[in-house]
């Protein structure tokens, strides 16, 4: 079995000013030094990415954006390419259930952007999950198989690392419900499944796949020690940086332990 370094991102969604995004930076850079087998990833507004890719430049965290677009440049009001993210940002978070919903974004422009940002050397996560109603009427599978068949159209596993995928079942987002570790650890393998028949390579075993959705200090161990669970994609809990750090260290306590 390939073995895969975990991952715990931080989405912070449309929270912090830019002098709140620094001062988030600041703490989480010293609440993380020396952190080991684990990596960090944090993903602020658009407006602070930059000043906290300073802050954290030559820490073990790397930045990342929630969103960019499919075209290097052009005309696209209000809309940041992946060109201007090359080479400084590390990743981007695309087909997160918010943007599914209120930005109206389906899997074909979700395909889009996946590529573009492949191409220029950012690491995707790529979110994934059903919806209650889905859930309740056991649709999980069916809709966990079709955003990862439209959304990975036309992609290699040429290069693993730069490809996550990050399972949050949307009735767990934001709720202080958060799936089951049985749940949550046997749809991966189902995701798993999937993206080996997708990408017809044997490297897509090296993809780490993550679960999100009101993940928090009390129970990111019972999560991450789910052998198919490689991190996490943190909301909230990822907003204070003793209680976010907190989680990393635990996500790579509870790997090292489940082996
Ligand atoms: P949450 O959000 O941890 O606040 O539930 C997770 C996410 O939406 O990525």
């Amino acid at each position: 079995m390939a073995r895969r370094t975990p991952l715990m991102a931080g989405n912070w969604k449309m929270h912090k000013t830019v002098p709140e995004a620094v001062a988030l930076a600041r703490d989480l850079r010293r609440a993380l030094a020396g952190v080991q087998g684990v990596e960090v990833l944090v993903l602020p507004p658009f407006v602070s990415l930059w000043q906290v890719a300073e802050v954290l430049r030559g820490s073990p965290i790397q930045v990342g954006a929630q969103n960019v677009w499919f075209e290097d440049a052009g005309a696209f009001t209000g809309e940041i390419s992946p060109t201007m993210l090359a080479g400084w940002c590390q990743a981007v978070l695309l087909g997160h259930s918010e943007r599914r919903e209120h930005g109206h974004e389906d899997d074909a422009l979700i395909n889009r952007k996946l590529k573009a940002a492949l191409r220029h050397g950012l690491t995707v996560i790529l979110a994934v999950g059903e919806s209650l109603a889905e859930h309740d009427q056991q649709r999980t599978e069916a809709v966990v198989r079709r955003q990862l068949q439209a959304g990975l159209e036309g992609v290699e596993a040429a290069d693993p690392e730069r490809l996550v995928v990050a399972y949050e079942p949307v009735w767990a987002i934001g709720t202080g419900r958060a799936a089951t570790p049985d749940h949550a650890n046997q749809t991966i393998g189902l995701i798993r499944r999937v993206l080996e028949e997708q990408l017809r390579d044997r490297r897509s075993e090296r993809i780490r796949v993550l679960y999100g959705g009101s993940l928090n200090q009390q129970n990111v161990a019972a999560l991450l020690e789910r052998p198919e669970i490689d991190g996490g994609l943190v909301g909230g809990a990822s907003l204070n940086a003793a209680e976010f750090s907190s989680m990393a260290r635990e996500a790579a306590r509870a790997k090292a332990v489940a082996g």
